[in-house]
């Protein structure tokens, strides 16, 4: 019809129904039999109960605010410890893990004002406060952690061992003030986040993931593999994800590089996301997702379902780990191919590793127009050539000519997201996979962002430039879905902010 590729399904003949419901798994209360995971001596702000760890979301509260995180004093700690060695002596606290969360916030906090008062400790009601959120965190959510859980400005938790933790916020790692009393209290809260999706991690089975209840990614390592104590790491879940608007405002893509991409989302064009770790890949998917058709049946793979696609024909499709017998695994591989027998419009695939890659291509060019996937590499270049090697790794035995062929055949754009230096997050490239030219895939890059220094401060200087292009590869495919106008618009503008 247009393009590189032949017919599509364009004009689907289906009603739409409704999008299945949501799969976090289902949380039992937190386990509290480890006691040494609540002998509580760990450095925490004020915080409230988090939505996070199931059991202490009883009461909902103002968020805290970072700058709450003051060091606390010794005193605070020898008062806690006296104050929590009361409370396990009067509870049984296997008993208070049985319990609704809100009962047993209600029950923990009767019996420490209680101690509070039989003791003739001198506290104000704030100071009450602060130790009995403390002490519930320990007892019934994930202790130290609990604080930065809340906090929504945060993109990674970095915990290296009982002393060192880092986090993530606005691009930039920084160290976070919270301290585990040792690497057993650690490691206990990371056995309790597993175990919330039925998994376990000791010295035997070393390396875990799992998922929040919330959806934020986890994973452990514990030793004898990471030799300084447990490193716990998670990519916490952003409920609000970006919109192109946003990252427009943010200064990661120019306006007019927002509306093509937003071109390209609508006039199905197959699209393969390619950055670092971090990068942003996801979060551009979801925004490119945003501009796919109502009435599209859209499925979507994901290790970790991350993706919010509003609309309203969607089937979420996530893989799932090997049990503790190393059984039932299911891949991106298997994911991928059962998808195309769900009669699929548009395929999504979250993160592409492997030899999925393969049948993900293929579908890209068998009539399922639209789809897209993400891919670590740090050029639209590499992403060509990963993408070459993850077919070579597959098994398949293909002559390179052939693979590079479906390749071209099958990828429309490459959208290159880059985290630099100075915690900045740009798109730096949108490049259109044009052909072969005898054994080498040619490319034109539509938009760069060029860098053109540093200033005072250490911030990235630089600017995104069209590279003039007019007239695109997609340039058909826009005119067919009526979007042409806006298309040369865009292009015009982007030139003229060149001048
Ligand atoms: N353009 C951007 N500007 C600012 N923050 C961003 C931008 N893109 C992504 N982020 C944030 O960066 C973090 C990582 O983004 P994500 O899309 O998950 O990365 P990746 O999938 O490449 O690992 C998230 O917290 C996200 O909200
Ligand atoms: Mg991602």
């Amino acid at each position: 019809m247009f393009g590189k590729r032949g017919g599509s399904s364009d004009t689907p003949d289906f009603k739409p129904v409704s999008a299945p419901a949501p799969v976090a798994p289902a949380p039992e209360s937190a386990p509290a039999s480890q006691s040494t995971a609540l002998e509580a001596k760990p450095e925490l702000p004020k915080v409230q109960p988090p939505a996070i760890a199931p059991a202490v979301a009883a009461q909902a509260a103002p968020p805290p605010s970072p700058e709450a995180s003051g060091e606390k004093t010794e005193e605070y700690y020898d008062t806690k410890t006296s104050v929590f060695s009361a409370l396990i002596d009067t509870i049984d606290l296997s008993q208070l893990s049985q319990m609704d969360p809100e009962a047993a916030r209600e029950e923990i906090r009767d019996i420490v004002s209680d101690i509070i008062s039989i003791k003739n400790l001198a506290m104000s009601i704030a100071e009450q406060e602060e130790i009995l959120q403390d002490i519930c965190n320990d007892v019934l959510g994930y202790g130290p952690l609990e604080p930065l859980l809340v906090r929504d400005d945060i993109a990674d938790i970095m915990i290296n061992g009982a002393k060192d933790a880092f986090i993530e916020v606005e691009g930039k790692m920084e160290k976070a003030r919270v301290r585990f009393r040792d690497n057993t209290q650690l490691m206990n809260i990371c056995q309790r986040i597993v175990s919330q999706v039925g998994r376990r991690v000791d010295e035997s089975s070393p390396i875990c993931d799992a998922r929040l209840a919330d959806g934020s990614r986890v994973n452990v390592i514990a030793p004898p593999l990471a030799i300084d104590g447990p490193a716990l790491t998670i990519r916490k879940f952003k409920k609000d994800k970006l919109t192109l608007d946003q990252l427009v405002k943010f200064g990661s893509i120019t306006p007019e590089g927002a509306d093509i991409l937003q071109i390209i989302g609508k006039v199905r064009c197959n699209v393969i996301i390619s950055g670092g770790t971090g990068s942003g890949k996801t979060t551009l998917l979801n925004c490119m997702s945003a501009y796919a058709g109502e009435e599209e049946r859209i499925i979507t793979c994901e290790d970790s379902a991350e993706l919010q696609l509003q609309q309203p024909h969607v089937v979420r499709l996530e893989t799932r780990p090997p049990n503790l017998e190393g059984e039932g695994q299911i891949t991106m591989t298997d994911l991928v191919k059962n998808c195309l027998r769900m009669r699929p419009e548009r395929i999504i695939v979250g993160e592409v590793r492997g030899a999925e890659v393969f049948d993900l291509l293929q579908a890209m060019n068998t009539g399922h127009d639209g789809s897209m996937g993400t891919i670590h590499a740090n050029t639209p270049r590499e992403c060509l050539s990963r993408i070459e090697s993850m077919i070579a790794m597959g098994g398949f035995n293909l002559p390179a000519k052939t693979v590079r062929e479906i390749i071209v055949g099958s990828i429309d754009v490459i959208i290159q997201a880059a985290r630099l230096r100075d915690g900045s997050r740009r798109i730096t490239h949108v490049t259109e996979v044009i052909g072969l030219e005898g054994d080498v895939i040619t490319t034109q890059d539509l938009f760069v962002y060029k860098i053109d220094g540093e200033d005072a401060n250490g911030k990235i200087i630089g600017k995104h430039v069209s590279t003039g292009i007019g007239r695109p590869a997609f340039w058909d495919r826009a005119r067919y879905y009526n979007e042409e106008g806006r298309l040369a618009a865009a292009l015009d503008a982007a030139n003229e902010e060149n001048m």
